[in-house]
């Protein structure tokens, strides 16, 4: 949900030409959060002002309105010392219009401007405030009342420094919020937070970091001759520093971030970055650690693929492998979880298993809880995350949560891990994204190892979590005899699995000619039961996201309690029908259907002919263990909905009304 990112360069000199061009590939990097409208902020040429451009619609647009705009000469000399603020939208708060787009300000002259991503939810009160206090509001959104909230501080308080500034109008405001701010009074400096919003800061210098961490400050707002002293320097001269929602913004850059916690401000004043709280609670760390991202830049790159969702499909033989690295060891049949290894006698000792998670990873679970229930011999319970806190779910201190997030922001999942957490249950995150929100407030957990994944549409992360949750349960049961035998056979299916994969990604053409048949109707029909129907709900869900079709996941065993009457020789259907204990009832239900005129495509296992009788289109996959197939089954789905939604002219990896990361309730 909105994208941020913001560029200071100290003593190093940049045109404002480069300084856009920054600003600019940044938004690219974190478009895929949100894309309906941009816009970037820079200082003037005479540097007394800040001139900002914005534009309705994608990052594209910006990029030719700025070299339209910002041509001149006086834009290509350079600059020792700039800030540059930027944004990508995902409209909450008023339609996607250039009025409403981000950076927001605080006056007209733009003394003071703002980029946002969250909500402010006691934005009205805090507008009603400065309403009556002769501010106008131009736009419809919440972020306005922070731009104008800080130049009215200022105003009151003129010898506070900027990040005083900014944190008095913290602690002004309620809801979740990821900020960056940029002030013509105060040139060279930067000024961001953040509050249940991701926000990280890369640092580039041209040497090696003098420190690898930045302590943290604490204090009341101070005046600005008292507060001077407390700015620790990073003791470095020439420095540039990148604000933004996530990694993948500044990889290109450095790999040396610090990932913000909630209720910091960081704030870059000389080319010095402190990192300041203002309440100090016991378990509160001195310092801020700076990590090295281990991400690669071609991660976040398309390579040779039309798109990254396709990308990111193909990479599954690589990805479910690098979720198994360093974990699984076929030789010795063993499992080593390093991050929940601790807490598996607690785990062991439980009452329940609650699986928590939104859309995509919500199916993974629905995936594994056949097998969560048979290998753990425990109840398990999956839940939407959203309905879940609708129904205030009773949880009791000897439960064990998983919330599941590819992203580890999601403001649902997140809001129904602090609710569990609050209630003493012990907390398991399953994410992809290291130091996200649902990382960092778990107890323990386990990094799905995916890698980026920047198409909108969750493919490569939906199979890893898959697998997470298989080895977890596999751990679960090590020391059970009885399921020795079992174990073992999902083991050796595990080793054969990117191989397997990469057969059924060879279906490619075929499921692209499938695509062909189906790209033009309305609606499409995804059967099946057992360990397939997850793949039922999850190809539904990527055939509406990506093609604006309608399209429903539908559990065959209830076939014949309501959805058969969709049935008849135009509709178009496809059932998964494996060699499993279900494949009787599968094999019902397609009769059920056939008889109805229906004439339906069919995923069945390589050489099942018996199966293929029933139509002349049917996807054959390997044949593997019961309780994996379903990552099997899903690649078909995977492409056709690709190909549905090119066929279609639909923007593969932004989908429209759609962003990554959801991190609004
Ligand atoms: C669908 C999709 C979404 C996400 C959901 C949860 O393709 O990507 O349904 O799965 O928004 O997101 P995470 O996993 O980041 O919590």
């Amino acid at each position: 949900m909105c994208g941020i990112f913001a560029y200071l360069n100290y003593l190093t000199p940049k045109s404002r030409q480069e300084v856009l061009d920054l600003l600019v590939t940044g938004l690219k990097r974190l478009e895929y959060r949100g894309y309906d409208s941009t816009g970037v902020a820079i200082d003037s040429p005479d540097n007394k002002n800040i001139v900002m451009v914005k534009r309705t619609g994608k990052v594209k647009v910006l990029e030719d309105a700025i070299q339209e705009l910002f041509s001149g000469s006086e834009y290509s000399d350079p600059v020792m010392t700039h800030v540059g603020i930027a944004h990508t939208r995902w409209a909450t708060h008023g339609v996607p219009c250039e009025r409403n787009s981000h950076p927001h300000r605080s006056d007209d002259t733009n003394a003071f401007v703002v980029v946002h991503n969250g909500i402010i939810t006691n934005y009205n009160d805090v507008k009603t405030f400065l309403a009556k206090r002769g501010y106008e509001f131009e736009s419809d959104t919440d972020t306005e009342v922070f731009a104008k909230l800080v130049h009215h501080l200022w105003k009151k308080h003129p010898n506070y420094s900027f990040r005083e500034l900014v944190e008095q109008a913290i602690l002004q405001v309620e809801g979740a919020f990821a900020i960056a701010v940029k002030s013509k009074y105060f040139p060279g400096e930067c000024v961001a937070s953040r509050r249940s919003s991701p926000l990280l800061v890369g640092i580039k210098t041209k040497t090696r970091l003098a420190t690898d961490h930045i302590p943290i400050l604490y204090g009341k707002v101070l005046p600005r001759s008292e507060s001077t002293s407390e700015f620790m320097p990073l003791e470095e001269k020439e420095v540039e520093y990148f604000f933004a929602s996530d990694a993948s913004a500044v990889i290109e850059h450095t790999n040396r971030v610090i990932y913000l916690e909630d209720d910091d401000v960081a704030a870059v004043r000389d080319g010095t970055l402190s990192i300041h709280r203002l309440k100090k609670s016991l378990d509160d760390p001195h310092a801020r650690e700076i990590t090295t991202l281990k991400m690669e830049i071609q991660q976040i790159m398309k390579g040779n693929y039309d798109y990254f969702m396709q990308k990111e499909i193909f990479e599954q033989p690589d990805s479910v492998v690098n979720t198994m690295r360093g974990r699984v060891r076929f030789d010795g049949n063993a499992i080593v979880l390093g991050g929940i290894k601790d807490y598996i006698p607690e785990i062991k000792r439980c009452r329940r298993l609650m699986l928590i998670g939104c859309g995509t990873s919500y199916h993974s679970a629905v995936a594994t809880r056949q097998l969560l229930e048979e290998l753990t011999e425990l109840p398990v319970m999956v839940e939407l995350a959203s309905d879940f806190l609708d129904r205030n779910t009773p949880i009791f201190r000897d439960d064990v949560c998983f919330f599941i997030s590819q992203s580890g922001e999601t403001a649902d999942t997140l809001m129904a891990l602090r609710y569990c957490k609050q209630r003493g249950a012990l907390i398991v995150g399953i994410t992809n994204t290291v130091g996200s929100s649902i990382c960092r407030e778990s107890h323990c957990g386990v990094h799905i190892n995916a890698g980026p994944e920047i198409g909108v549409a969750s493919t490569k992360a939906y199979t890893s979590q898959f697998i997470s949750l298989v080895m977890f349960a596999l751990v679960m049961s090590e020391d059970r005899l009885s399921l020795q035998t079992r174990r073992l056979e999902i083991l050796q299916a595990l080793s054969k699995l990117a191989d397997q994969i990469r057969e059924v990604l060879k279906l490619d053409s075929k499921v692209q000619e499938l695509a062909k048949d189906l790209y033009q109707h309305k609606s499409l029909l995804i059967m099946g039961r057992g360990y397939n129907f997850a793949t039922c709900l999850e190809g539904a869900l990527k055939v509406k996201e990506l093609t604006y079709m309608h399209s429903e996941g539908i559990m065959a065993g209830e076939l014949k309690h309501g959805p058969l009457a969709l049935v008849d020789d135009s509709m178009p259907v496809l059932m998964i029908v494996l060699r499993d204990p279900v494949y009787v009832k599968c094999m019902n239900a397609l009769q059920q259907v056939t008889s109805r005129k229906g004439c339906p495509v069919i995923i069945c296992e390589e050489g099942d002919e018996e199966t293929k009788a029933f139509s002349s289109r049917h996807l054959e996959i390997p044949r593997t263990v019961d309780c994996l197939q379903g990552i099997l089954t899903v690649i078909p789905m995977q492409l056709l909905s690709y190909h549905i939604a090119v066929l279609r002219g639909c923007d593969v990896d932004c989908p429209r009304n759609l962003a990554k990361s959801v991190t609004v309730e």
